[in-house]
């Protein structure tokens, strides 16, 4: 079945209000071979994206796909959000192809395409902010004041519109995951948050929207972000450094031997609460953002310290 793509935000609301009770309906009707009823819990997964899908976007919507159940409805997001982007940003050149998108929505498994206009979102400007306090103070929140404002404030708009369901966010943003897992938690919505896996290129690079952006030179040494975090985590693992400042300096230094980078943090955090540890001595999160020509790359690993340091 084609994807169906739909501009307005009631229309949007009434089909998933629709899908919702239609997935209802076909499981109240189902019957299992004993005449008995079948456990089958349908539900809507939302994959919420800015568009210029890659194969990163659509894995999530693939494992939407696989976990929402026979009649449930996979419901996939293209906006890009204005209220994210600082002045100076790329949100005029930042990618748009909705008729590459929709084909690729569609190939991984999408039923339903929300694409409004920022008139469809906004009929009248927002005097509204959805904001996350904490989470948000260092890293991304620090370096792009006012990033996460816009997104706890669409994301939180796009789950009102959308309803009960089960939302999946890819961890390659770790920060912004937690933030809107805090925002989900603290505001009691009816979502449940998948955090999915990184998906990478061949050599290692994280995919993002942004790497279009790349001249081929960039291209070829884009990789070492990930090589350096990599770096942190052999630390940690192999070495057995169990300092974060140590561990930092070895990401920085590793990314250092590439001069086109310009480096803007490299962190060691806890997974949960994205604090900075006095000691690595359990499972943590290494973080580094750096400039590459004019894109700005992002990019994120766990790592766990030797058993016997826990
Ligand atoms: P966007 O950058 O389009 O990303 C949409 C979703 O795809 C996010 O959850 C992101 O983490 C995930 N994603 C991006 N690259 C990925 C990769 N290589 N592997 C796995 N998942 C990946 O993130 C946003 O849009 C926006 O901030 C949004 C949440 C839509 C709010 O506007």
């Amino acid at each position: 079945m084609p994807v169906e793509v739909i501009q307005q935000m009631a229309v949007w609301r009434e089909r998933l209000d629709a899908c919702r009770r239609e997935a209802a309906w076909s499981e109240s009707a189902a019957t299992g071979p004993s005449g008995g009823p079948v456990a089958l819990t349908s539900h809507i997964g939302l994959v919420p994206t800015m568009g210029a899908l890659h194969a990163g976007h659509m894995s999530l919507i693939r494992r939407a796909a696989g976990e929402c159940g026979p009649a449930g409805r996979v419901a996939v997001t293209i906006y890009v959000n204005p209220l994210q982007f600082g002045a100076g940003e790329d949100l005029e050149s930042y990618p748009r192809q909705l008729e590459t998108d929709l084909e690729r929505a569609e190939e991984a498994g999408a039923h339903l395409v929300f694409a409004p206009a920022v008139e469809d979102m906004w009929p009248d400007a927002p005097a509204t902010t959805v904001a996350v306090s904490g989470l948000t103070a260092d890293m991304e929140g620090e370096r792009r004041p006012g990033h996460f404002d816009g997104v706890t404030t669409i994301v939180a708009k796009l789950l009102c519109l959308t309803g009960a369901c089960w939302a999946y966010f890819g961890e390659k943003d770790y920060q912004q995951l937690a933030v809107v897992r805090r925002m989900v938690g603290d505001l009691g919505l009816p979502v449940e948050l998948i955090g999915c896996p990184t998906v990478r290129d061949v050599d290692g690079l994280a995919l993002s929207s942004r790497n279009a952006y790349l001249s081929a030179e960039e291209r070829a040494v884009a990789p070492n972000l990930y090589y350096a975090l990599l770096a942190g985590k052999r630390a940690i693992e192999d070495d057995g450094i169990d300092d974060p400042a140590g561990v930092e300096k070895v990401m920085a230094e590793s990314l250092g031997r590439h001069a086109p980078f310009h480096l803007d943090y490299a962190r060691v955090a806890s997974p949960s609460d994205l604090t900075r540890p006095a000691r690595i001595g359990s499972e943590v999160r290494l973080f580094m953002a750096a400039r590459l020509g004019r894109t700005r790359l992002i990019d994120n690993v766990d790592a766990n310290p030797p058993a016997d340091d826990r």
